[in-house]
């Protein structure tokens, strides 16, 4: 028999909370069917819109983690996949971490249930690792745990689901341009003042108690990341007059997600979250990018 994940779409990191926070939005994300077989090893084919990745099942996070997982349990059998891509590669909303999380989830369900979260976590995120290069469970956490998450650490994992807020619309802009993870990392500063460090510590610890108080108005004053964004800013055409943008149009806060190009906006007004997507969409049409939005 065929089963049907669906994996979200996430954000991570939240602003401040750099390689710490992440979170899961509602329904954007990867589709995927999966069936146990006799035969050993992998199998994977990708819908139409697959974004160019590779189908050869060990150079796409979605095989890794399912011969991962399969490791982990020390089957014999193997899995079928069919992927069907709803998240653009490359955007910064865990594209890879989603594919990775809907096979882990998959491979584990049709076994059994027999390994946990925490192991399906870190089967998908060392998927993603030897596709990106680096390990982090900032959008694999919240992709398999759901609402907000925090990695304290990623080697030992050590990862907690915070909560989730009711009434957070979440405005999310793709535009179309191509920022590397790797280059997105290469500009972040070696050393920072320490009143930076401050800020960003406490606004990541006013959004965790945000998430878990169930609290929109506490993230709403600190969504602001005053280390990484301002530099990761500059690789992103547009961004400054998106920014200016939604604020203007109500929006309680922006930033980038993850290592970018995407950015979202939060509001807890859904009539806001249509003027704030509007408004980040003309703006960054205005310097000449192209971008495409949700409002989830
Ligand atoms: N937290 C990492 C970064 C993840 O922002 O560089 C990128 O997927």
């Amino acid at each position: 028999y065929w089963i049907k994940v669906f994996a979200p779409a996430t954000i991570g990191n939240i602003g401040p909370g750099f390689d710490v926070l992440g979170m899961a939005v509602r329904g954007w994300g990867d589709t995927l069917y999966a069936r146990a077989t006799t035969q050993a090893g992998v199998f994977l084919s990708m819908g139409d819109n697959n974004y160019s990745l590779p189908t050869e099942p060990l150079k796409n996070t979605a095989g890794i983690a399912a011969a991962a997982v399969l490791e982990m349990l020390g089957e014999r059998g193997g899995v079928e996949l069919r992927l069907q891509k709803g998240i653009p590669a490359g955007s910064g909303l865990g594209s890879s971490a989603a594919s990775a999380c809907a096979a882990a989830f998959a491979t584990n369900y049709l076994y059994g249930s027999k390994l946990s979260k925490d192991d399906l976590i870190l089967a998908a995120t060392k998927a993603e690792e030897v596709v990106s290069g680096s390990f982090f469970a900032d959008n694999t956490s919240p992709c398999l745990l759901g609402g907000a998450t925090l990695t304290r650490s990623c080697v030992p994992l050590d990862v907690t689901a915070i909560g989730h807020i009711d009434n957070l619309y979440v405005v999310l802009v793709k535009p179309e341009l191509t920022v590397l993870t790797k280059d997105a990392r290469d500009v972040l500063p070696k050393m920072i003042p320490m009143a930076d460090f401050v800020a960003n510590m406490a606004n990541t610890a006013l959004i965790t108690v945000a998430f878990a108080r169930n609290d929109y108005s506490l993230f709403a004053r600190s969504l602001n990341d005053v280390v990484v964004e301002p530099v990761r800013a500059k690789l992103i055409k547009g961004f400054d007059a998106a920014k200016k943008a939604a604020l203007e149009a109500g929006a309680d806060g922006m930033t980038i997600s993850g290592s970018g190009p995407a950015v979202f906006a939060i509001t807890e007004s859904l009539e806001k979250a249509e003027q704030i997507q509007k408004a980040i969409v003309g703006a960054f049409e205005s310097a000449g990018v192209a971008a495409n939005a949700i409002v989830t």
